[in-house]
């Protein structure tokens, strides 16, 4: 009896040594191998937020530098979905879908940069709530919100 009591807790102490290497691994990965799509998205982050605030103080010329980065990152991540190296976290197996919501989205990111070109406020605000209302439907579809 205390012998198999020993053996299960050998066990449980190899599962805690191995699955703590492994996120040892994970965390050593160098950023160059980082993955685009979440370069992408972080930058796409910085740019929305960013662009609450130029809205709510009504300074729209501020909008459009920061999307140059996304613009950039979003190149990076065509190639690797075209490459297949991109794991959606979720329904990975909806690449088509996907692939559709991003275009739509950076579709609406041009009519954005457009509308605050021309100081137009009620259209630069309208389009950043369609635009906010696509990051959560996406982000509820392939990343578990
Ligand atoms: C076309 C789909 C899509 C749209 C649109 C989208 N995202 Fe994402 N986003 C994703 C996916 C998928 C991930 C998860 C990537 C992963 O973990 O591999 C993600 C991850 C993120 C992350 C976490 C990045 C990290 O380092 O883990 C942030 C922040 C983010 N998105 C912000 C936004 C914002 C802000 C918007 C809207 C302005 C947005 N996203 C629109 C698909 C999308």
């Amino acid at each position: 009896m205390i012998k198999i009591k020993f053996f299960a807790l050998i066990a449980v102490f190899s599962a805690v040594i191995c699955s703590s290497s492994t996120a040892l691994a994970e965390n050593a990965k160098p950023t160059g191998l980082e993955n685009p799509l979440k370069t992408e998205m972080q930058a796409l982050d910085s740019a929305f937020k960013n662009l609450i605030t130029s809205l709510m103080l009504n300074n729209l010329s501020a909008i459009e530098e920061p999307f140059h980065e996304v613009h950039k990152a979003k190149h990076k991540t065509e190639e690797a979905l075209e490459r297949k190296e991109i794991v959606l976290p979720k329904n990975n197996d909806k690449v088509a879908e996907f692939i559709k919501i991003d275009h739509e989205f950076h579709h609406q990111l041009e009519v954005l940069i457009k509308a605050s070109g021309k100081g137009d406020l009620k259209k630069v605000q309208k389009v950043t709530h369609e635009l906010l209302d696509t990051c959560i439907q996406c982000h509820t579809k392939f990343r578990n919100l």
